[in-house]
């Protein structure tokens, strides 16, 4: 390892993996260990807080012990901890937050807190040596629906949102609505691949005026509505159609949205990040929406999609090197706003 190598300690704990990953000089992943609560969360048909925190505590000092280990790498060698500090449920966000709080005092080193979004933007950076801003983004979470141009590292210019439900709620909600359970995403992702896409025509919601933004309940409520219609009249459905005509719905609304917002702002760089950017059809079609156009597209894999704390010690690496510190008195922000410091 050369002396100007930096190495960071990242923490991620805002929903339901227990993530700690070392990465050198910001792109460089030396450990990313995550332990899953998915399983456990299964059980209940979704995320419930409160088990989340009680695991996270658990987990939180083996998972780091983990990385560290893993990455061969003493906790004097580090040069700072990052942790994820909002949004995301608060009670597992302080798990993290006070873990590495703990950690940077008993080691002498500095704390910075990262944004979970900044983190899912970051993971591009990691497998994509070539990659810098500006260019433009599409975040699309469990909780986030963005349209984004990434000024500079760190730095973020939203120009569209999500009016009601964020894109992953939406696969989570017609997931457990068709009988799928949780997690939604990976299992409609799945069951997709079976159906016919252009069987349903469900509707793509548009908002009025608003061109770079979404909106998903409408998609949500007309497939209740299929749901409900086909069983008063005593018909089945193929999960898997409805599965692939929802999926395609949803990934065609992105796409347009995406390259139109891509092109109008003149980049020639479209990256896609969060958790639905794992998605098989998306990835897909943004890809041949790119190439179509001569816009070079970028994703990570998808295991960096989801959450996980490689992410995290990359945009945290981008936030030390520019001076950012955090202090001891670092806390969970729940609702913390994309680009508020
Ligand atoms: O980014 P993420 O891991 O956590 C948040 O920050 O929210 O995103 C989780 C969301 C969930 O809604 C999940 O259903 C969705 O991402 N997701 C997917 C896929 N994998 C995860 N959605 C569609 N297709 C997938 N393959
Ligand atoms: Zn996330």
């Amino acid at each position: 390892m050369s002396e100007k190598d930096i190495l960071i300690l990242a923490v991620e704990t805002s929903c339901d993996e227990t993530a700690a990953a070392v990465v050198k000089n910001g792109r460089t992943v030396l450990s990313n260990v995550i332990s899953s609560q998915v399983p456990l969360h299964t059980l209940y048909g979704g995320v419930v807080p409160e088990i989340a925190s009680r695991k996270h505590i658990e987990k939180i000092i083996p998972v780091i012990r983990e990385a560290l280990k893993d990455a061969d790498t003493a906790l004097s060698d580090i040069d700072a901890v990052a942790v994820t500090y909002g949004p995301g449920l608060v009670g597992a966000l302080l798990v993290g937050v006070s873990a590495a709080k703990s950690i940077a005092y008993a080691a002498g080193k500095p704390l910075v807190g990262v944004h979970h979004i900044e983190g899912h933007v970051a993971a591009n950076f990691i497998e994509h040596p070539d990659l810098e801003p500006p260019f433009a983004c599409l975040v699309v979470s469990g909780g986030h629906t963005h349209l984004v141009e990434v000024l500079d590292y760190g730095v973020f210019r939203i120009a569209g949102s999500t009016r009601d439900d964020a894109a992953g709620e939406a696969f989570d909600k017609v997931a457990r609505a068709i009988g799928l359970g949780y997690p939604g995403g990976p299992k409609i992702d799945r069951k997709a691949r079976e159906g016919d896409p252009f069987s349903i025509p469900f509707p793509k919601a548009h908002v009025e005026g608003a061109p770079y933004d979404f909106s998903f309940s409408g998609l949500k409520s007309a497939v209740l509505n299929y749901l409900n219609h086909r069983k008063m009249q005593g018909l089945g459905i193929s999960e898997a159609d409805v599965a692939a005509s929802f999926q395609k719905a949803v990934v065609d609304v992105l796409t347009e949205k995406a390259m139109a917002f891509t092109e109008e702002k003149g980049y020639r760089k479209l990256a896609a990040a969060g958790g639905v950017a794992s998605n098989s059809a998306l990835r897909a079609s943004l890809a041949g929406a790119c190439a179509a156009r001569g816009i070079r597209f970028y994703v990570p894999s998808p295991l960096l999609c989801t959450d996980n704390a490689a992410m995290i010690g990359c945009a945290g690496y981008y936030e030390f090197m520019k001076g950012e510190r955090s202090g001891l008195s670092l806390n969970a922000v729940p609702n913390l706003k994309l680009g508020n410091r």
